[in-house]
């Protein structure tokens, strides 16, 4: 093979640009806490018709549904409700999963009730040492049911996947080297001991995290007469996977295995933002768990600190609705913030957790947006957030908002995980 010195220019060229993309966003992406600017957030206990909301009836009747009808039109779009025509199937279960210790389920969930269409599979583990039906974690997952463990009773996803090769993921599909890649994130066998059952999802189950113009995934199945995307007020990515989230909800509330009033929702990073819009939209969600959601998530969008609204609408153009472009470097414009999303989960309990070294998802903005979400928490009698000021690492915060700190990196931990559950004790617990 003849190599030219211009395909070696060419080369070194492409290799020199993918090496300074970080650098080139370092420099566009503030981390100096001085340069944050000066912002005034909307109040969420004030009507945007100016009227101050005083008491509880006035939240729930009138300030909640504003709020969550800016954050339909503005942020993550209006979603479907649940299709008529859904079904589910339970087509596994191993009662001596884990070595004796859990049951094994899985469920698939034709969205349209045709199976041609895109349908889910929810990873089910409930523990067997506690008396059914059980409190239950869901969250989606990143890497397909398979990766969670590697339990080899688990059903390998043939769905779309980011190609990988430390998980096994060759031509956009799962391998059985896949299997067990992101354990680390999932520690099911304390989850179970702990006597809380877990369910997951492949989150490209409900819609394949790339730009295609919402030709994949649950968008067409709603499209109108005509229609061939999401309107600018219409649902993006994340309100997808959100709404999957619920549809699993949905199956729960025939499933005698799962107590679904007391369901907690999980995510981390993107799927913790995709947490927060699933528990804010859904009521029937008791507990609500974001980890690193960052910008678009549990931060707050004024601050532009590490990743701002610009930043996240050019990389990920899917996972918001079109709207939300209108907020590139406008955030102030922006009719809601973070705080509010937080607001709208309330009376019930809320984590939100950081990270130090995620400077990129801004741990004191998401600190700050639980903060800022205690004056609804109280007007609706409860103890809101327990601290004025971010906590120090590793010290827990916890009322019915809870927030934490750990050392570390952009990732779920197992310390994050405990503190999960020692949430979950407190408010599902009788
Ligand atoms: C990117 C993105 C974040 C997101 C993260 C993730 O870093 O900028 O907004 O939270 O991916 O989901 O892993």
């Amino acid at each position: 093979m003849v190599i030219s010195i211009n395909q070696i220019r060419w080369t070194i060229i492409i290799g020199l640009t993918a090496a300074c993309v970080p650098n080139a966003n370092a420099q566009q992406t503030n981390y100096d806490k001085s340069k944050v600017p000066k912002y005034t957030l909307p109040n969420p206990l004030v009507l945007r018709d100016g009227t101050k909301v005083e008491d509880a009836k006035t939240w729930s009747q009138k300030r909640r549904p504003e709020i969550l009808n800016l954050f339909r039109e503005h942020v993550y779009g209006r979603s479907p409700g649940r299709p008529k025509a859904m079904t589910s199937v339970t087509t596994l279960v191993d009662k001596e999963a884990l070595n004796g210790k859990a049951t094994r389920k899985e469920v698939v969930v034709y969205f349209t009730g045709r199976k041609r269409d895109p349908n889910m599979t929810i990873l089910i583990y409930l523990p067997n040492n506690r008396p059914r039906p059980v409190p239950t974690f869901v969250g989606l997952n990143f890497s397909g049911n398979h990766a969670v463990h590697p339990d080899p009773g688990i059903t390998l996803s043939k769905q779309w996947m980011r190609n990988r090769k430390e998980y096994g993921i060759v031509d956009n599909r799962a391998t059985e080297a896949s299997r067990g890649k992101s354990a680390r994130r999932w520690p099911i066998e304390r989850i179970v001991e702990r006597g809380y059952a877990l369910a997951t999802i492949y989150y490209g189950d409900i819609d394949p995290d790339f730009h295609d113009g919402f030709k994949n995934g649950v968008h067409p199945l709603f499209y109108k007469k005509g229609q061939s995307e999401p309107a600018d007020d219409e649902w993006g990515s994340i309100a997808a996977w959100a709404w999957g989230l619920s549809r699993a909800l949905d199956c729960f509330e025939t499933d005698s295995d799962i107590d679904h009033k007391r369901v907690a929702v999980m995510g981390h990073s993107r799927l913790g933002k995709t947490a927060l819009w699933a528990g804010a939209q859904d009521e029937r969600f008791a507990l609500v768990i974001s980890n690193n959601s960052g910008c678009g998530g549990a931060a707050l969008s004024r601050r532009r600190f590490g990743e701002t609204v610009k930043r996240i609408n050019t990389s990920f153009p899917h996972w918001f609705c079109d709207n939300f472009k209108k907020y590139n470097d406008n955030e102030d414009q922006l009719p809601v913030d973070q705080h509010m999303l937080i607001a709208l989960i309330a009376p019930r309990p809320v984590y939100v957790a950081s990270a130090e070294q995620d400077r990129w998802a801004d741990p004191r903005g998401e600190f700050l947006s639980a903060k800022g979400a205690d004056s609804v928490y109280r007007l609706l009698g409860t103890d809101g957030l327990p601290a004025d000021e971010m906590p120090g690492l590793s010290q827990p915060a916890m009322g019915t908002i809870a927030y934490h700190i750990r050392p570390g990196r952009h990732d779920v931990t197992n310390y994050d995980w405990e503190r999960y559950m020692d949430f979950a004790e407190r408010h599902l617990e009788d």
